[in-house]
C-alpha cells in the first residue's frame, strides 16, 4: 500500500519544502510585475478540464515556484495515494475502510475492486433501483397511502446526508421538475421540521430519511417527528410505507424504525458521508432533476475523476489547485479561502464545500498520529457574488488578511429567464471580472492621485492589489458542469491531504461534542446531576434551567 509513513523525513524538513520556505523568503514579485513581465501567463496559466476553463495567471506563482510545487507533489507521493484511492486501498487507516466515491461514478463496465470484489455492479443495481423508484414518484404511479400523488419530497438528513442534495437541488433547480416541492431538514431544532412540513399535506408527503449510519441523533429525531406527523394526519401505521423511504448502509437499524428494507437505497462503508451525494443519499435529488440528468451529473464528476487519475502533473487541475492552497496557507500564512460563485443557484455551494473541505483537512495529527508542525486545511468560507461584494470583500481588498479566493461564473445564464432578466447577465459577469482585476492589481497612489484625489485621502483610496484569485468559468450551469465542479473540490481536498500526510477520511473530531450534547441532556430536561461537567457548563445549565422557567 501506498502511504507516507512515519519513517518517511518530515514534511518540514524534506528538502522540497525548505526549497519552496526559500523561495518564498526571497520575496515575489507583485502581480503588476509579474504579469509586465510575462503578459503570456495569462494565456499560459490555464487548465481545462471537462467544460472547466480554469484560470490561475492570477496567482503569485512563476514558472520556477510552480516547479518547486511539483517537486513537493512528487516527493510527498501525491500520485502512488492517489492510485491507491482509485485501486480500493484502505487508505482510510484510521477507520480501515477503502475511499471509493469515484466508483458512485464509474460506467456500467467499470471495474472497480475492494477485497477482490467489483463493486460497480451493486452501485448500478442501486442506481438502477432509485431510478425506478424516481420515475414512479415523477409520474404519479407511486402514491401515498390514500391513493393521492406525491408532490412534496422531505429529505431528512445532516451533514453529507443534507449539504449535497440541499445545494445540489438549489443549483439545478432550472431543471427541476416544478410541480414538485422538495425540502430539506437537517437541525435538530423542531423549527426546522416545522417550517419544512407545516404548510404541507401530508397524505401528498414522501419523506427520505438519509443517514449513512442510521444512527445520527439529529436525524432520527426528526425521522420520528415526521412519521408522528405523518400518521397524526393518516390514522395507520401502514402508512408508513408508503410515504418514508431511507437511504443507509445499515438495514438493520432501517428495519427497526419501521421502513421496509424494500424501500432502503443502500450504499457503502467504502463512501464517506461528505463523498455521498452520487450515492444512494441523491435519490431526493435524482426525484427532482429525473434519472437521466442525474446521470449526466455522475458522468460530470467523473469526467473529472479520469483527468485526476491520468492528466500529467502540470495539467492536472485538482492537482495545481491544491497546491496553490498548500502555497498561501504553509508558506503565506493565509488562513481562509474564499469560495465566491457569480451565480444565485451555487446559493449553498460554498457550505457544502466547508464540509468537504473542513471536515476532512481539519486535522492536527498525521496518519501515524504524531502532530502536524504544518499548517493543514483552511476556514472556507464564501457567499454568490455580488452580495458579498456590498458586504465583505472590503476586507479582502483592502484588509490586512490574506485570502486567496476561487471566482466561479458561467458565460450563459440558465435558458428559463425572460429575455430581460438574461440581459443582466452581462452585468453579474462584468462584476466578477471587475473584482478579480482590482484584486490583482489593484490601484496605486500615483493612480489616484492622477485621479485629483485630495492628498489626505490617497492611502484611504490605494489598492494594494496582489491577491490571489482563481478564475473558474464554465458554458452554463448544467448537471455535468456541477459534477465536475464538486469533482474538481473533492481531488484538490485530496491533494491537499496527501501533502499534510493527514487521514483526510475520517472526522473524529465531531465525536467528542456528541457524546457530550447526550450526557448533558439529562441536566437540561429534568435537571439531572451530570457527573463531570466543568463549573462554567454547570452555571450555565443553571441558568439555563431557570431562564426556561420564567
Ligand atoms: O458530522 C459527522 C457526520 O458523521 C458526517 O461526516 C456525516 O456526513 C454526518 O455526520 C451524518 O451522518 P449520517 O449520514 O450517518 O447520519
Amino acid at each position: 500500500m501506498s502511504d507516507v509513513s512515519s519513517d518517511t523525513p518530515k514534511l518540514t524538513r524534506r528538502p522540497e519544502w525548505t526549497a519552496l520556505a526559500d523561495h518564498r523568503a526571497g520575496g515575489q514579485p507583485h502581480l503588476r510585475e509579474l504579469f509586465a513581465a510575462d503578459p503570456g501567463r495569462a494565456e499560459r496559466y490555464v487548465v481545462r478540464v471537462g467544460d472547466l476553463h480554469i484560470d490561475y495567471s492570477k496567482h503569485q506563482v512563476s514558472d520556477e515556484t510552480l516547479a518547486l510545487l511539483q517537486e513537493l507533489a512528487v516527493a510527498t507521493d501525491v500520485f502512488g495515494q492517489r492510485d491507491a484511492m482509485f485501486r480500493g486501498e484502505r487508505i482510510n487507516t484510521t477507520e480501515d475502510r477503502a475511499v471509493l466515491h469515484t466508483a458512485l461514478r464509474a460506467p456500467r463496465d467499470a471495474v472497480v475492486e475492494v477485497d477482490g470484489e467489483n463493486v460497480v455492479p451493486a452501485v448500478h443495481a442501486v442506481l438502477d433501483k432509485m431510478a425506478g423508484f424516481a420515475d414512479r414518484v415523477r409520474s404519479g404511479e407511486w402514491t401515498g397511502h390514500t391513493g393521492k400523488r406525491i408532490r412534496n419530497i422531505v429529505n431528512v438528513g445532516i451533514g453529507g446526508s443534507d449539504l449535497g442534495p440541499a445545494m445540489a437541488f438549489e443549483a439545478l433547480r432550472p431543471f427541476t421538475d416544478r410541480g414538485l416541492t422538495v425540502r430539506f431538514v437537517s437541525n435538530v431544532d423542531g423549527a426546522d421540521l416545522h417550517e419544512a412540513v407545516r404548510d404541507l399535506d401530508p397524505a401528498e408527503t414522501l419523506f427520505i430519511v438519509a443517514s449513512k449510519t442510521f444512527t445520527t441523533i439529529e436525524t432520527i429525531t426528526n425521522a420520528t417527528s415526521a412519521r408522528t406527523w405523518l400518521l397524526d394526519a393518516l390514522g395507520d401505521d401502514k402508512a408508513v410505507a408508503k410515504h418514508f423511504v431511507a437511504l443507509s448502509t445499515n438495514a438493520e437499524k432501517v428495519t427497526g424504525f419501521g421502513i421496509d428494507a424494500d424501500n432502503m437505497f443502500e450504499f457503502w462503508d467504502w463512501v464517506g458521508g461528505r463523498y455521498s451525494f452520487d450515492s444512494a443519499i441523491g435519490l431526493s435529488l435524482m426525484i427532482a432533476i429525473g434519472p437521466d440528468r442525474f446521470r449526466e451529473l455522475l458522468d460530470g464528476f467523473h469526467t473529472v475523476d479520469e483527468h485526476f487519475r491520468t492528466a500529467p502533473a502540470e495539467e492536472n487541475a485538482p492537482l495545481l489547485l491544491g497546491l496553490l492552497g498548500i502555497w498561501y496557507g504553509n508558506f503565506f500564512d493565509a488562513q481562509s479561502h474564499a469560495v465566491l460563485p457569480y451565480s444565485h443557484y451555487l446559493s449553498k455551494f460554498t457550505a457544502y464545500l466547508q464540509q468537504l473541505d473542513m471536515e476532512s483537512n481539519g486535522k492536527s495529527v498525521q496518519k501515524d498520529g504524531t502532530p502536524v508542525e504544518w499548517q493543514t486545511g483552511p476556514v472556507v468560507w464564501g457567499t454568490p457574488g455580488t452580495n458579498g461584494q456590498h458586504a465583505y470583500y472590503q476586507l479582502i481588498h483592502q484588509g490586512t488578511k490574506l485570502i486567496p479566493a476561487d471566482f466561479i461564473g458561467f458565460a450563459r445564464p440558465v435558458d428559463e429567464l425572460s429575455e430581460e432578466l438574461k440581459a443582466q447577465h452581462d452585468l453579474l459577469m462584468a462584476n466578477f471580472f471587475a473584482q478579480t482585476q482590482a484584486l490583482a492589481f489593484g490601484k496605486t497612489e500615483e493612480e489616484v492621485r492622477e485621479e485629483g484625489v485630495a492628498e489626505a485621502q490617497v492611502a484611504h483610496r490605494t489598492f494594494r492589489g496582489n491577491h490571489p484569485t482563481t478564475t473558474i468559468l464554465a458554458p452554463e450551469l448544467t448537471p455535468s458542469v456541477l459534477g465536475q465542479l464538486i469533482a474538481l473540490y473533492e481531488h484538490k481536498v485530496f491533494v491537499q491531504g496527501a501533502v499534510w500526510n493527514i487521514d483526510s477520511f475520517d472526522q473524529w473530531g465531531v465525536e467528542l461534542g456528541k457524546v457530550l450534547a447526550k450526557r448533558i441532556e439529562p441536566a437540561l430536561t429534568e435537571g439531572a446531576q451530570v457527573p463531570g461537567l466543568d463549573p462554567s457548563t454547570t452555571a450555565l445549565v443553571a441558568a439555563y434551567r431557570s431562564l426556561k422557567e420564567v
